[in-house]
């Protein structure tokens, strides 16, 4: 069966903007949020606070959340690596934040400068704190179905990071197919894993880039799984500065267009959305890659 309703875990200012070669300014960032949530989105990725030599396109966290007013019930996480991150989050009073793990030793040292063991040397103490500080806690697994540097991924071995992730206290795990390779059978394995390994299907999120355009077809798989809680970006904005062959996430606007079709009901308004996107599409100076966005902005 299908899910009655679906939670849309929109990270299109994160992880969408993180790889646009442009600087987007910040004023235009909190305006884009404002529409996010103003089309029916509750939850919203905002920024990160990571290293601003890795990723200069976020180095202006603080100042984008000191513009937001956000109102009641919207839930906006952030992306934090280490407790230097934490530190900056709570400086900025966010309510919840979001670590990212790598399955695999070549992402570890790519996008953490790290280890695929020593990475939880850094979330350890951090989501340790977070929670102490009444943060709720959200884990990425990255690289789950294929990496670019090592090919195949283990299923064990993601398994594995995803577990210790819930074991430190992340209230979801979002498993991040970071180069956009996976295939419909792929992700009925991998949710059967985690269950295996006591990880239920609630706690799980699903993270797809559309490289190779499966992207909708996963989701649909995940949904048949169980899955009730999807990751998309606001006009297919997106990629990941540290793996060059990743495109876009699944556009939300392509996801909502499945979503409608079915009946799922999410909250979210698909011409506000369209809306919002051909807006920033102009900000950034480049179309939409969303297939929905084209057929209905035109
Ligand atoms: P490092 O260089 O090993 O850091 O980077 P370090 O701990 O050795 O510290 C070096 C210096 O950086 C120190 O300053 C720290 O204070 C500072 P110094 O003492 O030399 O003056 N520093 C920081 N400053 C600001 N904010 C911080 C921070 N941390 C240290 N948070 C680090 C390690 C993890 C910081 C670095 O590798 C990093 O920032 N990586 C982030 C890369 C990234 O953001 N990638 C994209 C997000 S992941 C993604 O997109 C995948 C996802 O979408 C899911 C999917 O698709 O699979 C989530
Ligand atoms: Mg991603």
């Amino acid at each position: 069966g299908l899910p009655e309703r679906v939670t849309i875990y929109e990270v299109g200012p994160r992880d969408g903007l993180q790889n646009e070669s442009a600087i987007v300014d910040v004023a235009v960032k909190a305006e884009f949020i404002r529409r996010l949530v103003d089309a029916g989105l509750t939850t919203v990725e905002t920024t990160s606070f990571v290293h601003p030599k890795w990723v200069p396109q976020l180095a202006d966290a603080a100042e984008l959340l000191e513009q937001l007013e956000l109102p009641d019930g919207v839930r906006a996480p952030v992306l934090v690596p280490n407790e230097r991150g934490l530190d900056r989050a709570l400086a900025a009073s966010v309510g919840e934040i979001a670590i990212f793990a790598s399955a695999t030793e070549t992402f570890a040292a790519k996008n953490l400068n790290s280890t695929l063991d020593d990475q939880f040397a850094m979330f350890t103490p951090t989501i340790q704190r977070a929670l102490a500080e009444g943060l709720a806690v959200r884990g990425y697994v990255s690289m789950c179905y294929g990496d670019p540097w090592e090919g195949d991924v283990p299923i064990d071995q993601v398994v594995k990071v995803g577990a210790r992730l819930v074991e430190l206290g992340c209230h979801e795990l979002s498993l991040g197919d970071t180069i956009g390779v996976a295939t419909p059978g792929q992700v009925s394995a991998l949710v059967t894993a985690f269950g295996a390994a006591g990880v239920p299907v609630g706690k799980l999120a699903v993270h797809f880039h559309d490289t190779y355009g499966q992207a909708l077809a996963n989701t649909l798989t995940a949904l048949r799984e169980g899955v009730t809680t999807v990751d998309s970006s606001a006009g297919g904005l997106g990629g990941c500065p540290y793996a060059e062959s990743a495109t876009g996430n699944l556009a939300t606007e392509d996801l909502l267009w499945q979503l409608d079709g079915l009946g799922i009901e999410t909250g979210v308004d698909l011409e506000a959305l369209v809306t919002t996107s051909t807006w920033m599409a102009e900000q950034l100076g480049k179309p939409s890659p969303s297939r929905v966005v084209q057929a209905l902005a035109g």
